[in-house]
């Protein structure tokens, strides 16, 4: 996840750089954005080389390639996270006063989720208009931290601390799973191609590249779920913490993985190309080249993994299909939707440049059991994953 840490001016910033550590620690990316206070209690270097980013400070920088480039932040950041945050940024946050790179940033973060972590001396947090303000702020959806209790700078001991970094990190990821619209659904993925085996060193396979998969894969892990991703062959990575990868390298081991899987799932997406055929027998020892004839392989068919789900389906489950088509797209791809027993069925046609296999992007249409079609533009398979994810999540609420 992408986090933009805002730093006010409290002495509590001193924290912050093991604060950006453990979040980084943890996968994700930070990026921080401080006050000119800020700077007074924690360095420009310290906190450029724990994030591995610049800092954001001067609205007016020489640095900034525009003077609007702090803003641009709202479409790279996730969440934002304002820690420590003084009753004077908190104030402005809730008046709509932006006068600075980080209060006007968060004017603009509008519609994301903000985190706040006040921290300041006891009469401070206990005044009438700092408590009105977070009060103000708690009912526009951002989600503010407790203070804690103890010695304070000041030497006073009472409410106003800051939490310990280990404990916000704990919160902001509590709080970021409660949001999320998958949490507590198990969903199966199937990617890539299959290898079906013909001898020591031979196999028959096909140009998948796993992509859409990992995509899909990486897309609901983030919206909460577990998934159980069954992969065949391929190069790509994850380091998605909610994806659990089996691999698998012919039908036959996908079939098994998957239908295993299955049992316990809420939604399965088969994107895989899984080979229908394999020879009807594999060679231990390299096939050797007989005289000058030609070679017959003979050929048997792989199982269907996605018709027998949608024969085991239960309900409840939701089952979704992919098609890749050359011709007659529309007329194919809900005939497999029929014949499969899905409830949905995504088609890419191989007449569309950029779509389909091994391409970073892809144009899909997604067809719904209802007969709704949903035709999208060419777009990173990132973002149709989103579409995909986001059309599974419809027909979950209407089933
Ligand atoms: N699929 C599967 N198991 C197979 C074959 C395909 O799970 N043995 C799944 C794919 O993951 C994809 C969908 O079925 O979700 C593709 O449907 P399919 O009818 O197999 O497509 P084609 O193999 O292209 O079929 P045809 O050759 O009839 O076009």
């Amino acid at each position: 996840m992408k986090i933009i840490v805002g730093i006010s001016g409290g002495i509590a910033a001193y924290k912050v750089p093991q604060l950006v550590r453990l979040l980084k620690k943890r996968g994700h990316e930070v990026q921080c954005v401080v006050t000119a206070h800020a700077l007074e209690f924690v360095t420009k270097v310290t906190l450029e080389t724990v994030s591995e980013r610049r800092l954001y400070c001067d609205l007016f920088d020489d640095g900034n390639e525009r003077t609007t480039e702090h803003i641009s932040l709202k479409d790279w950041g996730d969440v934002l996270l304002l820690a420590p945050a003084t009753a004077n940024i908190i104030g402005k946050m809730a008046n709509g006063i932006g006068d600075d790179a980080l209060s006007t940033l968060l004017l603009s973060f509008g519609g994301k989720p903000m985190f706040v972590c006040p921290a300041m001396n006891t009469q401070m947090a206990e005044n009438v208009a700092v408590a009105e303000n977070l009060r103000v702020l708690e009912e526009r959806g951002v989600r503010v931290m407790d203070y804690e209790v103890g010695e304070l700078a000041c030497g006073a001991v009472g409410k106003g601390r800051m939490a310990e970094p280990e404990k916000i990190v704990e919160w902001l990821e509590e709080k970021l799973e409660e949001g999320k619209s998958m949490r507590g659904k198990r969903v199966l993925i199937t990617a890539g191609p299959t290898y079906e085996k013909i001898d020591a060193v031979r196999f028959i396979g096909n140009y998948s590249s796993g992509k859409m998969g990992f995509a899909l894969a990486e897309e609901f892990a983030e919206r909460g779920a577990e998934v159980t991703l069954v992969a065949g062959p391929c190069n790509q990575t994850t380091k998605s913490r909610g994806v659990r990868r089996i691999d698998v390298e012919s039908a036959q081991e996908m079939y098994d993985a998957a239908t295993e899987a299955f049992e316990r799932a809420d939604v399965a997406i088969l994107s895989a190309a899984v080979a229908d055929f394999r020879p009807d027998h594999q060679e231990e020892q390299k096939i050797k080249k007989q005289g000058d004839g030609g070679m017959t392989l003979k050929l048997v068919q792989n199982p269907d993994i996605l018709a027998t789900l949608g024969k085991r389906k239960r309900e409840g489950q939701l089952l979704v299909g992919f098609a890749l088509e050359t011709n007659n797209e529309m007329t194919y791809a809900t005939e497999k939707l029929k014949k499969k027993g899905l409830d949905m069925i995504v088609m890419n046609s191989l007449r569309d440049e950029g779509a389909g296999f091994g391409t970073d992007t892809n144009k899909v249409t997604i067809i719904d059991k209802a007969g709704n079609v949903e035709s999208g533009e060419l777009k990173s398979k990132r973002e149709v994953a989103g579409d995909i994810a986001d059309a599974v999540e419809r027909q979950m609420e209407n089933k």
